[in-house]
This record gives C-alpha cells, sequence and structure tokens, in this order.
C-alpha cells in the first residue's frame, strides 16, 4: 500500500474528498509534494504557521529544550522555564487585567476552560453566542457554534445557549441578568472573515459589565499580529474579561490558551479544586516554540509590515469575478458570485502551484491567511496565480 492508501483506509476521514497533497517537505511560504512539486502556501495550516513553515530559529529553540526534557508533570503542578517565560512575555503584552495564563493543547480546550470559568466566576450558565460562529468542535465549543446544520447530529449539546446576530446592535438585548459570559470572535473564522463592528463590540462591553456577565474573546486565529495588532482588541482598544488564543501562537506546534485576570482565574483553585486539568497542556517543547514565535514577532517590523501586506493583497486582486473582500490584516476572505466559480478557482489554484481553502459557512469566499513573513514580492506572485486562475476558470 502507499501512502495515499493507507491514508484513505486505516486513517479517519472527515471529508469525501480530502485534498491529498501528499507533503514531502515544507520552507518558508512553501510546501513540497512527494514529486517535488512547489506550492505557495497562503492556508498556512489555517493560520498556525506564523512565521512560515521550518522556522530555523523556532527549530532551534525546540531542539535546545528537547535535549533538556519534554513532558514532566500534568499542568500546574511543576515550575517549567518555557511555561513560565512564555506566562511573562504575554503578561508584559497585554492589560493588566489579562495577566495570567492557563495553558492548554488546542484552540478549543482553551474556548471549555473559558466557558467553565465563566461559570465559576458568575454562577451563571447562560451563553450568548454569534450567528455563524466557530468555536471549536468538541462538545461545549460546538454548543456555541452558530450554524445548527453541523450541530443538529450531535444534540443534545450544553444547554444554556442564546444566538444573536453578528454585529445586531438589535439582538444586544438577549444580554440581560441571567447572562453568564458573550462569547465573540472580532472577525468571523468561518464566515469568510466577517469584521466585528467597533460600536457593537463597545456596546456588548458596557452590556457585560452592566449585567456582571464576562466577556471572551475568541482571538483563536486573530492572535500572535494576523490582524495587525498582536492581538485583535488591540485594534479596538477594550478589552475582555477572558481572550482565547491557540493557533498562531504556536508558530507551528499545538497550543491553546486562556487568559484573564488572578482574581478570575483563583476560581479554578477551590470548589472543587483542579478546576480544569489537563496532563499536555503548557508542554515545554511548544510552550517554547511560543516564546520564540512571539519574541521574534516583537522583535521586528513583521507586524507594522501586515497593514501595507493587507493593502497590497487587495490592490492586485482587481478582478470582475471577485465581488469583494472581506477580513483585516493577513485573514482576508475573497467573495466571489457563487461557490461553483469559488471552487474552481481553489482547485485552479493548486494546479498552479498556489495553496487556498474554503470557509465552514461560507461557500462563496476562498481564504488568504500566509505565513506573516511573506514577503511584497511573494504576494505579487501569488496575486498573479491567483488571477490567472481565475481567468482559466472562466
Ligand atoms: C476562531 C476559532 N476558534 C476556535 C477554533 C478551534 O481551534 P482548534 O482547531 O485548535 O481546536 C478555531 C479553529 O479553526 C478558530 O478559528
Amino acid at each position: 500500500m502507499n501512502a495515499k492508501e493507507v491514508f484513505l483506509k486505516h486513517q479517519s476521514q472527515i471529508s469525501k474528498n480530502p485534498i491529498c497533497l501528499e507533503v514531502s517537505h515544507a520552507k518558508g511560504i512553501y510546501i513540497y509534494d512527494k514529486k517535488n512539486k512547489k506550492y505557495i502556501d497562503l492556508v498556512a495550516g489555517v493560520s498556525a504557521c506564523t512565521l512560515g513553515h521550518s522556522n530555523k530559529k523556532i527549530n532551534q529553540s525546540i531542539k535546545a529544550q528537547l535535549e533538556k526534557y519534554t513532558h514532566v508533570m500534568v499542568y500546574g503542578e511543576f515550575i517549567q522555564k518555557p511555561q513560565v517565560k512564555l506566562a511573562k512575555k504575554l503578561a508584559d503584552n497585554l492589560p493588566k487585567k489579562l495577566n495570567c495564563s492557563y495553558f492548554v493543547n488546542s484552540g478549543t480546550e482553551a474556548i471549555e476552560g473559558a466557558i467553565k470559568l465563566a461559570k465559576r466566576t458568575t454562577n451563571k450558565s447562560e451563553i450568548i453566542f454569534c450567528k455563524n460562529s466557530y468555536h471549536g468542535s468538541t462538545h461545549g465549543s460546538l454548543s456555541f457554534m452558530g450554524n445548527e446544520e453541523r450541530k443538529s447530529n450531535y444534540r443534545p449539546l450544553l444547554p444554556g445557549g442564546k444566538m444573536i446576530r453578528f454585529n445586531s446592535l438589535l439582538d444586544l438585548k438577549s444580554i440581560d441578568k441571567n447572562t453568564a459570559a458573550v462569547i465573540i470572535e472580532l472577525v468571523q473564522s468561518g464566515s469568510g472573515f466577517k469584521v466585528a463592528s467597533k460600536i457593537w463590540v463597545k456596546k456588548i462591553k458596557e452590556l457585560c459589565k452592566k449585567f456582571g456577565a464576562i466577556l471572551i474573546f475568541d482571538e483563536i486565529q486573530t492572535c500572535y499580529g494576523r490582524t495587525g495588532k498582536l492581538f485583535g482588541f488591540q485594534k479596538y482598544k477594550i478589552t475582555p474579561d477572558i481572550i482565547c488564543i491557540a493557533k498562531g501562537m504556536g508558530g507551528g506546534m499545538p497550543i491553546g490558551c486562556f487568559i484573564s485576570s488572578n482574581k478570575i482565574m483563583s476560581n479554578l483553585k477551590e470548589k472543587p479544586i483542579l478546576g480544569h486539568i489537563t496532563t499536555f497542556g503548557g508542554h515545554p517543547i511548544n510552550c517554547i516554540a511560543s516564546l520564540k514565535t512571539l519574541e521574534i514577532l516583537l522583535e521586528t517590523n513583521l507586524i507594522t509590515e501586515i497593514n501595507s501586506k493587507e493593502k497590497l493583497f487587495r490592490k492586485l486582486l482587481n478582478h470582475k469575478k471577485i465581488k469583494k473582500i472581506n477580513g483585516t490584516g493577513l485573514m482576508l476572505g475573497v467573495e466571489f458570485e457563487n461557490e461553483i466559480i469559488c471552487d474552481r478557482v481553489i482547485k485552479k489554484c493548486r494546479k498552479n502551484g498556489l495553496l487556498t481553502f474554503y470557509f465552514l459557512f461560507e461557500k462563496n469566499s476562498m481564504r488568504i491567511s500566509p505565513p506573516l513573513t511573506i514577503t511584497k514580492k511573494e504576494i505579487q506572485k501569488s496575486c498573479q496565480i491567483i488571477i490567472n486562475s481565475i481567468n482559466e476558470c472562466l
């Protein structure tokens, strides 16, 4: 059996037509297949490979940590330098209200932790979430996904969820004294990167304050510079009570984190103790990779350059078949007239050596979320391939 046959037979499949690109190696913004065909990667492991593939500095720091120790104890008992340094670096670059990190394994686990923490803190259980939101695929996160089709066969899910429309000021009347938490994405990851309006986020913050509800920002995809700020909320000048991060924070390694204040986090310590438990959360290899990613982002101009890179994409992706470009920073959703053309373009791009991808709920749009290290020249080349691919599809 070759690798493809094993993949299809012995690995669980989650769609009928997986891409089946057989990866040989990856470097920078490029992925190479087994025939050494080179692809520009505008997906970056779905916004995860912040500094590109096989980043030398991240690899070096991983290797150095490997020589010291890997897993030694479940989360929260031993003092491990990679965790400590990462927690400090995060606290140094976040508002005081967000000075306490809990490291987990993935985005969805960060959401689970945040929801549990909101319940413990408020002694309430009603969670407000948005239509077309995506917060992860485990049962808790799934309960607050704003798409019934994806949820219905998994019911019963967690009770207490109340759905509102994204950016609807009218629907904010749902926030009241029963609300434990409001969870929002500042850029909706599943709906083609629709951006939350400033006035809407501000109003939510006010209402959470009024009714003693916890405001949770799901920054799992917007963190670590992707929007042009280290964290997306910095564009809004609004600090949530809990922020969830993952994906890009690992620089290609699996890590997630929910962050709040010491005061709120202390609710996980008692009644009962061990409010959230994880064996591998805060794994030293993943924390060191995250720390190195963060250090590089802070030491270079990568984040400040995002704005001009976004502008270049927007300028060069000018074609009559492109209806509009949603999103912000290096998370852009290219919207076509319909899903047929969108699907064709994605496939044609792949044939032409460029990887882009679909969105969960927005079928007319194509994702652009490259490593933040992509250069202007590489953006020009990418846009040329996309435009050529659209023309070939007509
Ligand atoms: C906004 C958002 N929240 C949560 C998740 C879930 O993260 P993970 O796949 O690491 O569980 C994702 C993943 O796509 C996401 O984009």
